[in-house]
């Protein structure tokens, strides 16, 4: 018998077409994944709201456009599950749910918050949906049970949060409905002092991770003879939060590949203007690689490289074999060749990489509806979890009235 796959599950903003950054940083990868693992991938169309809630039409052209984009990329509808987040109305309730019982700081200490408010001037992200938004992320990652979520270091801070929200949420709900009266008739038979004692260091290793506050906790309850052994065990993982898991724990499945950077050198992002897109022109591909900068020190072609400065480079690192990379490492820094000479091997490999690329996607171009099929298929699919997930939910915090 083969064991069951774990899960992974993750999603993307459909604020534009894909660039080479997201191929290079997160689809390729789950290309690769989904074939180890159960892939659930999904357009993250609310969390693009949380942005774009006055410009929504970029979210609309959006949507399929980047469904085609994964497709083209490699996910193969067969093989993973591809679904939209506006289609189920579950992630919205567990959001809700888990809202009531999350702190605002943890919220308010997401780095990406501060972060993207100071990066997006332009936009007023003094919202409620734009505080949330990392729980909505945690609804959407819990709701499947998820293992795994592949994402870029950027957000690990989220999938941080996400792991809070489930501990929390094990620990309020996920236990027997007498286990609470009975953890507070062993609590009442201690002093006052202890019973503050001992609520202190559990707020401290919940609030703060502190293992020692935990460590000591431990320690006190089980050398307190006045309480039975299963007194104990309920009074440990009341502390340390594993209750019965009703929901997940998640783990960052950190992307292995080389961040591609931008034309510019900077981070490859369709607001800098730096891109290329997984499906772009070929005649526009060649032109925008023609036409990036180079070393700055290289004026004339007589004048000697550095690649390190060079953001041609970069593409060298990710595109290029190892006998060309030594080439560009020789010949620039003696102005052996010139920066077209040295751009050419990069704009052979990325229009060989593309045209994979443009194949897959030609039929869903062509015929749009298979797209939608293909994600109406996927949130058939995702919403058998969902309910699932959502019964238990329901059941554990007693909302079956
Ligand atoms: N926040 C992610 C981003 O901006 C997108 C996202 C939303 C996501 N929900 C998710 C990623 C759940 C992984 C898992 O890129
Ligand atoms: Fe950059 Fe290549 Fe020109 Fe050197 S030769 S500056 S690496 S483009």
């Amino acid at each position: 018998m083969t064991e069951a796959k774990k899960r992974i599950l993750s999603g993307m903003r459909p604020t534009g077409a894909l660039h080479l950054g997201h191929y290079h940083g997160a689809l390729k990868n789950w290309a690769k994944l989904q074939h180890d693992y159960d892939s659930y991938h999904f357009v993250a169309d609310w969390h693009a709201l949380t942005t774009h809630y006055e410009d929504r039409s970029i979210i609309e052209k959006s949507v399929y456009e980047m469904v085609i984009d994964w497709l083209a990329g490699g996910l193969d509808p067969n093989v993973c599950t591809i679904f939209l987040q506006s289609r189920m109305p579950q992630h919205a309730e567990l959001f809700t749910l888990l809202a009531m019982g999350t702190p605002l700081g943890w919220l308010e200490r997401v780095p990406t918050y501060k972060d993207q408010q100071i990066q997006l001037k332009d936009k007023d992200l003094s919202t409620y949906g734009f505080l949330g938004y990392p729980l909505l992320q945690a609804a959407d990652i819990l709701m499947y049970k998820a293992h795994f979520v592949p994402v870029g270091e950027d957000q690990s801070s989220h999938v941080e949060l996400t792991r809070e929200a489930a501990r929390r949420f094990n620990d309020l709900y996920g236990r027997g409905p007498n286990d609470a009266a009975l953890i507070q008739a062993a609590l009442e038979r201690l002093s006052k002092d202890d019973q503050r004692y001992l609520r202190s260091l559990k707020k401290k290793f919940q609030e703060a991770g502190d293992e020692q506050a935990l460590a000591k906790y431990q320690g006190f309850v089980q050398a307190k003879t006045e309480f039975s052994e299963q007194e104990r065990a309920l009074l440990i993982s009341d502390a340390t939060g594993k209750g019965r898991t009703v929901l997940v724990e998640p783990e960052v499945l950190l992307s292995p590949v080389k961040k591609l950077l931008g034309l510019d050198g900077r981070k490859m992002s369709k607001s800098y203007g730096n891109g290329i897109a997984m499906r772009e022109a070929p005649e526009s591909v060649q032109k925008k690689i023609k036409t990036m900068p180079t070393d700055p020190a290289r004026v004339k072609r007589t004048d000697p490289g550095e690649p390190e400065r060079c953001p041609v480079w970069h593409f060298h690192q990710v595109y290029s074999s190892v006998e060309t990379q030594a080439w560009v490492q020789t010949e620039c820094r003696r102005a052996g060749i010139g920066c077209l000479e040295c751009k050419q091997p990069v704009i052979d490999a990325v229009l060989a990489e593309q045209v994979p690329m443009l194949e897959r996607a030609q039929p869903y171009v062509q015929r749009p509806d298979t797209v939608k099929d293909i994600v109406a298929a996927g949130c058939m699919r995702a919403k058998v979890v969902a309910d699932d997930t959502m019964q238990q939910v329901r059941s554990a915090m007693g909302l079956n009235y």
